[in-house]
């Protein structure tokens, strides 16, 4: 069974282990833990718990409406290879809020892998910004069924 639980709750996100986790990333070297806060407040947050123990997280920045922005993705170590990035991915794209969106983006250094699965594609002149288009999404007739 898988004993792993994820919340989309602003409020159950554990901001001080979100900020210690983060502060070991590379993109986030010296986080103050208020900033953590402010931007989690900012986007649609994604984490899982094993027990009460906070151990993965990503966010969407979005206008819920046309763009999202994927950004601090993190597994704790001990957690990893086990499907967690893949559970914080599909939770976000099955989001309602986060449905009929033309263009998503995120930048990686060296986890192009895990997003080529998800349709990412790096952009044109970058080795790291990755985006994924759907330039026909307001003029592909409706599908029936
Ligand atoms: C990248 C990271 C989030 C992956 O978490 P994870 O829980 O181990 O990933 P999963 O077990 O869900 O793996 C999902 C799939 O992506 C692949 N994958 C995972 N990490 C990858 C990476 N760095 N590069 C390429 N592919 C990767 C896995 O092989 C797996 O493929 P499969 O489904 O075909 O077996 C985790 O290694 C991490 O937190 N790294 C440090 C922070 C980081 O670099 N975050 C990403 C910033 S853009």
């Amino acid at each position: 069974m898988n004993a792993f639980r994820l919340s989309t709750d602003p409020a159950e996100m554990d901001v001080t282990a979100i900020h210690a986790a983060l502060g070991q990333q590379y993109w986030a070297v010296g986080i103050p833990i208020e900033t953590v806060r402010r931007c989690i407040a900012g986007s649609i947050p994604f984490g899982i718990f094993d027990g009460d123990r906070q151990v993965a997280f990503a966010r969407a920045v979005t206008d819920r409406a046309t763009f999202a922005y994927v950004a601090d993705v993190y597994v704790l170590e001990a957690y990893r290879g086990r499907g967690l990035a893949r559970q914080l991915m599909d939770a976000m794209f099955a989001h309602p809020d986060l449905q009929g969106l033309r263009r998503w983006l995120l930048m990686t250094r060296d986890a192009h892998g895990l997003y080529a699965k998800y349709g990412f594609t790096l952009v044109a002149g970058s080795d790291r910004v990755m985006e994924k288009v759907d330039r026909e999404i307001y003029t592909r007739p409706p599908r029936t069924e």
